[in-house]
């Protein structure tokens, strides 16, 4: 018997191997980390994994295969998860899953399991990602049967099996992190009453307070929705991320505290870094505001939050999302042009925007002298786009109510 593991070597999945070996008739374990960006969390990962008892490790690098074909697109959408979250775990579940299955089919593996709690998002995106390619394929969730009920029980299992642990019991924030965010759940956190301890838990920059008392000015060029240059260098989209994730990590952005309602319909509070991410998503929609006519824009807003809950939701691979997908590739079609803003204390603030399709006309819009457009032309179009409120009040003068 043959199991593959999603292995990231935290203490959820290294733990794992050995329960799984114990459980399932000492089967192979073969364990699968994504490189989504996650760093140095992947330094001696192999020697680990082997140690704690699989058979082999794959580390597979999906650092542009994540940026180009899930990130770019949800930017392109402005997809956000009630109003604040970028999102940045849930884009790369669907991915991991996906390759989960690819090495498993190569494998000719029995089953695939991963290190997800019952109670979180995290589980339903990495199923609903392996339905969707092995449809029959049996997932195994250990949190969900095992009689291990917290943290506080995996050290001790992890001890008794000894497995080597970089954490220990007071510093064990539940993290998630890759090329887009860093994501920091539980202790002090789990009451919203308590403000984050920032100064200690940053990882991705600082916190405004230590940020420059000067700006700092960059320059983003997009095409068709899609950033492409900073500050005139063309970057692709995985040293364009690590770019603006030192840039504004340096300045104090992309701080994001927030109570989220989870997918299993329990609220839960997080605390995220998005540096880089945030900037994009801001520059992104400024170019929008002079590229995208206003219906458009206004239908595309309402897309974006049920795109954003589409991604919260692990339905990646669902003909919606693809169908979503298609609209805001065609609306974005003519959405270039270059963004330039400022910097400062965690604040980003527009400077520039320019674009070779604008919709914007000066002439037009101007306070200044005009001729194309007629002012006369006002006092006819308010008076038919007032008339059910002009109707209605001459109505209520007719009603007998007390
Ligand atoms: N609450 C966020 C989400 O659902 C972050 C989850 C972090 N996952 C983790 N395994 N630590 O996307
Ligand atoms: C987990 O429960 O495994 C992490 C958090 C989440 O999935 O939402």
């Amino acid at each position: 018997k043959k199991v593959v593991l999603a292995y990231s070597g935290g203490l959820d999945t290294s733990i794992i191997i050995p329960w799984l070996k114990e459980n399932y008739n000492n089967c192979e374990v073969i364990a699968v980390s994504a490189d989504v960006g996650q760093g140095t969390e992947l330094d001696g990962l192999e020697e680990k994994a082997i140690k704690t008892g699989a058979s082999k490790l794959y580390i597979l690098d999906l650092k542009d295969e994540f940026v180009e074909d899930y990130i770019y697109p949800c930017l392109k959408a402005n997809a956000v998860y009630e109003d604040v979250y970028l999102l940045g775990t849930a884009f790369a579940r669907p991915l991991i899953g996906k390759k989960l299955v690819e090495i498993a089919q190569q494998e000719g593996a029995d089953a695939i399991c991963h290190g997800c709690t019952g109670k979180g998002n995290d589980q339903v995106r990495f199923e609903l990602a392996i339905k969707a390619f092995a449809p029959e394929m049996p997932i195994i969730a250990p949190w969900r049967t095992w009689e291990l009920k917290s943290r506080d029980d995996e050290i001790d299992y992890a001890q008794a099996h000894q497995i080597p642990l970089k954490i220990n019991r007071e510093t064990n924030y539940s993290k998630d992190k890759n090329l887009w965010h860093l994501s920091h759940e539980g202790l002090d956190l789990e009451d919203p009453q308590n403000e984050p301890k920032y100064d200690e838990i940053l990882e991705m920059g600082v916190t405004p307070e230590q940020a420059p008392d000067t700006p700092t000015y960059i320059t983003l060029t997009f095409e068709s929705g899609i950033p492409t240059a900073l500050n005139g260098e063309k970057l692709g989209g995985q040293a364009m991320v690590t770019k603006l994730n030192e840039i504004g990590g340096a300045n104090g952005i992309g701080l994001i505290d927030m109570v989220e309602n989870r997918l299993v319909g329990m609220k839960s509070r997080g605390v995220y870094e998005t540096p880089g991410g945030t900037i994009l998503y801001k520059a992104h929609q400024l170019l929008e505001s002079i590229t995208l006519d206003k219906e458009t824009m206004h239908y595309k807003q309402g897309v974006a939050i049920k795109f954003g809950e589409i991604l919260y939701n692990g339905q990646w691979f669902t003909p919606l999302r693809e169908a979503l997908s298609a609209f805001v590739d065609k609306v974005s079609e003519n959405v270039s042009g270059e963004v330039k803003l400022k910097l400062y204390k965690g604040n980003i603030t527009p400077a520039s925007i320019t674009s070779p399709y604008t919709l914007y006309s000066e002439q037009i819009a101007s306070f200044g002298e005009d001729d194309s457009y007629d002012q006369n032309d006002s006092a006819g179009f308010i008076n038919l786009f007032g008339l059910p409120i002009k109707v209605a009040a001459m109505q209520k003068k007719t009603w007998n109510k007390k």
